[in-house]
């Protein structure tokens, strides 16, 4: 199936009418990898038989820092319609700012304190950039249903929080994260790092999968394991900064203490040479559950 392409509010629009429901929608800062492939063929399954698939691929300025990537955020439409092509895709939504932003965004949402913590903590005004780009992205597309991945795991769970909140009646599903042979999360972001940078950067996951296997003994236990590795990894050559490594509630993104039982998520941010890394595992702490 070849896609439509929209560029515009008003080709999105008339486009849109022409779709049988469930709509499902796949957002996408474009720069399309087997992570989103997966999104891709999640969100084909979910509007099975009838429904169709809507990617938008949007670089969203709201959500960069003046600091960050956003000029040199990969941009690769072209072969963006290809794999939406090959997974079915009915219409890809690719506008430029000034059709998202026609004039200053005044109003914004507030990711209120589970926005305010780790990566929100990090990156001040990512989540409310974030946030306010979905929320638009869901009035211009009306989806019934929305695909994000789990790689991502704060900001999936502050969409399903304000999709809640907000009675936005879109139903929200996580893909779980997909990974290279090295262990590496997939990511758009992989593609700035040097081969030396990538050996470094592989200890990121060693180090989640360590604090898994200690599950068994407590969160204390899981965070030493995974700390020991970060730690390790500081000595490399290129080093791995650690910008935080935490054991969160999946819910609430609140630390989980001592006494913890329950699903948890491991998760940590980190640098090696100026790229910047996110991953988390999902685990269950004291064999509840
Ligand atoms: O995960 C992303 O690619 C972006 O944060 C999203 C959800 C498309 C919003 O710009």
């Amino acid at each position: 199936m070849i896609p439509v392409l929209a560029r515009t509010r008003l080709g999105l629009a008339a486009a849109r009418r022409g779709l049988r429901s469930p709509v499902v929608l796949v957002p996408t800062m474009g720069a399309l990898h087997e992570g989103h492939r997966a999104l891709l063929r999640r969100a084909r399954e979910i509007s099975q038989p009838n429904g169709s698939v809507v990617v938008s691929v949007f670089v969203n300025p709201l959500q960069f820092g003046p600091t960050e990537d956003l000029a040199r955020y990969p941009r690769t439409l072209d072969a963006d319609l290809v794999m939406c092509a090959e997974e079915g895709v009915a219409v890809v939504f690719a506008p430029g700012p000034a059709q998202m932003y026609p004039r200053e965004q005044m109003i914004t949402i507030d990711p209120g304190p589970m926005g305010q913590v780790l990566e929100g903590a990090s990156r001040p005004g990512f989540f409310t950039g974030v946030l306010t780009v979905v929320q638009k992205l869901f009035h211009l597309v009306k989806p019934d249903e929305a695909v994000f991945g789990e790689k991502d795991a704060q900001q999936l769970a502050l969409v399903r929080r304000m999709t809640e909140d907000l009675d936005l009646g879109i139903g929200i599903t996580g893909v779980p994260t997909v990974r290279d042979p090295g262990g590496l999360a997939v990511s758009s972001r992989n593609a700035y790092l040097s081969a030396e940078e990538r050996t470094t950067a592989l200890v990121l996951p060693a180090a989640l999968r360590a604090g898994v296997e200690a599950a068994g003994t407590g969160p204390d236990a899981v965070l030493k394991a995974a700390r020991a590795l970060l730690d390790e990894a500081a000595h490399a050559q290129p080093p791995l900064v650690t910008d935080y490594l935490a054991l969160v509630d999946p819910g609430t993104f609140a630390q989980v203490g001592t006494g913890y039982a329950g699903r948890a998520v491991l998760l940590a941010a980190v640098k090696t040479g100026s790229t910047r890394l996110i991953d988390n595992m999902p685990l269950v702490l004291g064999g509840a559950i």
